[in-house]
């Protein structure tokens, strides 16, 4: 989809966006046609066309032999217009405007935008390529429209800014659409192997350097809590690892994003339910949102030096898979008690978090998983769950959410919770028990960062939409790629 700034309305516009405050009188929105205010103020009339918030209201109409539809869209009281609620309105917008198979779309903003000019370029753009996305690549009769061209009918005197901000919501989209395909295919197509080479191939493309460990030099480091997850399937796993150099001064710190890469989680030996497993091929969407961020930041190229790390294997059963009360070693020396090989993330997170610090000298650690159905009981699939050790840098990811729309709530990492993960002959005891489970896997991880600033994302809610909502469609959200991307932007 093109989007850029209209230069001047024709009279055969395809599909006519209006956007306007409470009550509006169309007569005073900027370059719109007369014949569409005529049009449009017939309907608003008839219908009672108030223009509250998130109303849309689309109807034909015929001019000089052409026709064309519009769409009116309600922004409500425009001072109470905030990133989030602009970007729910241009999906609306969108999702109407590929309903009516339009192609050429030509938005009229009558309001007062009080988010700026680059972010209202920001949110137009990347509100209108996350609602297009659609994975129909197995469809053989795909019924998905594509919008060719998106033109905004605004003040030329902002032309630049907003430009920018169009440029920007660009490649957070794409950024986040490229995360949502890798978690939409399914784990016969992305396992270990083929999820590294799709890294790799990412790497080339966007211009950040990358680093594929195979089985046997992870038996020689000694990643074995990573490698009991491993063991069980024939896929051989791999650790991905990301380098982004974008700060040049010798003391630049380093920071480090891990995303979970299970390409698939059966639950091991302590399987889940048929319906539980369905949607286990997507236990990699940390691994996809971390390798979103990077596409994004490389492309942005922030003054900040950053590593990835993807620990991707798969969670399988057989005679070598890991058992519920194996004791295992991770790489940090700490042993731990296996008592559900379901809670199998946690322990490919720890020796990837400890390889970040201890191999690659991490001096935060920000980890993204789906980790826990315990964080879906608490949050629901609106709200990802969020634990840290510093409130500083939880105050940036805040500041981030808002911006990007992608919710978050913290959880107590609760000190008294810590005697849960207790074993009698091991470290650490994997699960914590029946409650509190997102936030006893916090804590688990917490153990391994070593007092570097933290922040852990449990994304398992997040991650699917089960419909299509807002900016999102059926499956894989790519959730986590514009939050990483605005965080790190906020810590240059
Ligand atoms: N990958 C799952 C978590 C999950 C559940 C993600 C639902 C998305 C939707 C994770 O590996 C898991 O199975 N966790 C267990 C942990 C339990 C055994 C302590 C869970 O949450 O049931
Ligand atoms: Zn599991
Ligand atoms: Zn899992």
């Amino acid at each position: 989809m093109k989007i850029d700034l209209l230069r001047k309305p024709t009279d055969h516009m395809d599909t006519v966006i209006v956007m306007h405050g409470e009550k509006g009188d169309i007569h005073s929105v900027e370059y719109l046609p007369e014949f569409v205010i005529s049009a449009a103020s017939v309907i608003i009339k008839q219908e009672d066309f108030s223009f509250e918030y998130a109303s849309v209201k689309s109807f034909p109409i015929v001019h000089n032999r052409y026709r064309s539809n519009i769409i009116l869209c309600g922004v409500g009281n425009p001072h109470e217009l905030d990133c989030d609620k602009l970007r729910h309105l241009i999906a609306l917008c969108v999702r109407a405007a590929l309903k009516l198979n339009a192609k050429e779309l030509f938005l009229f903003p009558g309001f007062n935008n009080p988010v700026g000019e680059v972010n209202f370029g920001h949110i137009l753009a990347e509100a209108a390529l996350l609602t297009e996305y659609k994975f129909d690549k197995y469809l053989s009769d795909s019924k998905q429209a594509t919008i060719e061209s998106f033109h905004l009918a605004i003040n030329p005197k902002t032309a630049r800014h907003i430009n920018r901000g169009i440029l920007e919501g660009r490649i957070y989209a794409e950024a986040t659409n490229l995360a949502r395909d890798l978690v939409n295919e399914p784990a016969n197509v992305i396992y270990p192997e083929t999820l590294a080479e799709a890294a790799r191939k990412i790497a080339l493309q966007y211009g950040f350097s990358i680093e594929i460990i195979g089985l046997e030099k992870l038996k020689r480091i000694k990643m074995e809590a990573f490698l009991a997850v491993a063991k069980g399937s024939k896929q051989e796993p791999r650790l991905i690892l990301l380098n982004y150099h974008g700060n040049p001064d010798p003391k630049a710190k380093t920071i480090a994003l891990v995303g979970k890469g299970l390409t698939y989680d059966s639950g091991g030996y302590c399987i889940k339910t048929p319906q539980g497993m369905v949607n286990m091929k997507n236990d990699m969407a940390g691994a996809a949102a971390v390798l979103g961020a990077f596409a994004a930041i490389t492309t942005l190229k922030l003054k900040l030096n950053v590593l990835g790390v993807i620990a991707a294997c798969e969670n399988m059963i057989s005679g070598e898979a890991y058992k519920a009360g194996d004791i295992v070693r991770s790489m940090s020396g700490k042993t731990i008690e296996v008592i559900n090989t379901d809670a199998e993330g946690r322990l490919t997170l720890i020796d990837a978090i400890h390889y970040a610090i201890n191999r690659s000298h991490a001096s935060k650690v920000i980890d993204i998983a789906t980790l826990t159905g315990a964080a879906v009981g608490a949050l629901g699939n609106q709200i990802t769950a969020v634990l840290t050790n510093n409130e500083a840098l939880l105050e940036k990811l805040q500041s981030a959410s808002e911006f990007t729309g992608e919710k978050i709530w913290q959880l107590p990492a609760h000190e008294g919770y810590k005697e849960l993960l207790k074993s009698e002959i091991a470290d650490l005891k994997n699960v914590g028990g029946p409650f509190a489970g997102a936030i006893t896997a916090g804590l688990f991880i917490r153990e391994f960062v070593e007092n570097k600033p933290w922040l852990h994302l449990d994304i398992a809610g997040t991650a699917l939409k089960d419909k299509e909502s807002g900016v999102n469609s059926y499956g894989a959200t790519g959730v986590g790629v514009r939050l990483l991307t605005q965080l790190l932007r906020e810590m240059e």
